[in-house]
């Protein structure tokens, strides 16, 4: 693969809570991998194809680290229910649509496409139970350029018997079968996926933590979401003393464990996920709109456990990320107002470095458009909005976190590959 170079006005995160900008600035990546970001072009790459977007803004594409594709067509609605109400009413019936194949297609094509066109290059995504359907999934963010973890539901109680939920048998059988089948993907990955505690046995968590560990799979699930979920977590393991340790008893709990929610995780629990490196997976929008609660994410941090953002459609609303990180900095006022006003919200940088950076790591990169990082990135073209006065870098960056603008993404780096043109 030739260099790629861009030029525009660069903004990454190398840093929680800091912008580095460079007006004007190169972006070189070779192979597909980064060589740096100059303020002038090397001489080496003197000659070199060159995209020149002018004053528009170069940013870090999005890493959104949970949200279940299956539930894409109840986008908007449903949101008049607490989670387990929620789950049964809404989540369950739209989830057993995806037994059907050609539905499967249509749909995640579509998803597929809208991450892309919006700036999602990296994903950890929950599929449905259905082996064939979470295939088609891996298919369709493959071709259009999405890279990242989809996993295979797994749910054998607790769930809607016949109409979605797999005996034990069926759960394990069908999770060997999905693995086999998805060795030739190349930028979408297995990720093992117990719902949640409450919809696993025993035997089905110990086989995954058996599996993970034999073939070095990484882990999703939901943790500390909601009260009435993790009183039902209390009453199904009353050996554990906490939530978490459902999911440690069983080898599920490790450095490529990805929870989701996280919400209500006191102390112990956020030590608990420090110490093994759990990543914790933020998604303000849907722990508002079904009621769950507002994230300490800010302690969090503080703690140094790894928090990085979901859109958690569609408990989550929005799919796209620029509204996920102004949702995050709005909640974390919230959170300072509930904690009398003793926590600091988030800024703007810090949002956008979970949204970025936080969740990149999950995939071993480093913060920012450092060197030796795969090219994800993403052209903003911000002109079409008011501009009464000259706006800073990061001004114009923060105003993209806030408003809405339709079309204004130019185009789409994904592991090196321009996956998306506006023109
Ligand atoms: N816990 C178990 N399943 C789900 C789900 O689909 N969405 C959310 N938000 N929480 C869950
Ligand atoms: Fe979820």
């Amino acid at each position: 693969m030739a260099a790629v170079i861009l030029k525009g006005t660069i903004v990454s995160a190398p840093a929680l809570g800091q912008l580095e900008i460079t007006e004007h600035g190169f972006l070189v990546a070779e192979d597909g991998v980064i060589r740096g970001v100059f303020p002038v072009l090397p001489e080496q790459y003197a000659g070199a194809p060159l995209e020149d977007f002018g004053d528009a803004l170069i940013l870090q594409s999005f890493a959104d680290l949970h949200l279940h594709a299956p539930q894409y067509p109840m986008l908007g609605t449903g949101m008049d229910l607490p989670l387990l109400d929620w789950l049964n009413a809404y989540a369950f019936p739209t989830e057993a649509r995806f037994a059907n194949p050609d539905y499967a297609r249509e749909i995640y094509r579509h998803l597929a496409r809208e991450l892309v066109e919006n700036g999602t290059t990296r994903v950890c995504m929950f599929s449905s139970l259905h082996t064939d359907a979470t295939l088609i999934l891996m298919e369709e963010l493959e071709k259009a350029g999405i890279t990242g973890y989809v996993g295979k539901v797994n749910m054998d109680r607790n769930s809607a018997p016949g109409v979605l939920e797999e005996t034990t048998e069926e759960s394990m059988r069908e999770t060997l079968r999905w693995l086999d089948a998805c060795q030739d993907f190349r930028c979408v990955k297995p990720v093992l996926t117990p719902r949640f505690t409450p919809s696993c046995s025993n035997e089905l968590m110990a086989f995954l933590g058996r599996l993970a560990a034999e073939r070095a799979l990484p882990v999703q699930s939901h943790l500390s979401e909601n009260q009435a979920e993790m009183a039902w977590v209390r009453q199904l393991h009353p050996d554990c003393r906490q939530y978490w340790e459902t999911y440690a008893k069983y080898g599920l709990w490790n450095s490529r464990t990805v929870m989701a929610h996280c919400v209500w995780s006191d102390e112990r629990e956020r030590t608990a996920m420090r110490d093994a490196g759990v990543t914790a997976v933020h998604c303000a929008n849907s722990n508002q709109n079904i009621c769950s609660g507002v994230a300490p994410v800010r302690v969090m941090l503080q703690e140094g456990v790894h928090v990085a953002l979901g859109s958690d459609i569609a408990g989550g609303d929005q799919l796209h990320m620029f509204d996920v990180v102004a949702a995050t900095v709005r909640a974390s006022k919230a959170r300072r107002i509930l904690d009398g006003w003793e926590t600091d919200f988030l800024t703007v940088p810090e949002g956008w470095f979970l949204g970025t950076s936080a969740g990149a790591a999950f995939f071993g990169e480093q913060p920012g458009f450092a060197p030796g990082n795969r090219l994800h990135a993403l052209v903003l073209e911000d002109g079409t909005l008011p501009q009464p006065h000259p706006l800073t870098a990061a001004e114009r960056l923060e105003r993209s976190v806030y408003l809405r603008q339709p079309g204004a993404i130019q185009a789409v780096w994904s592991e090196g590959r321009k996956v998306f043109s506006a023109n």
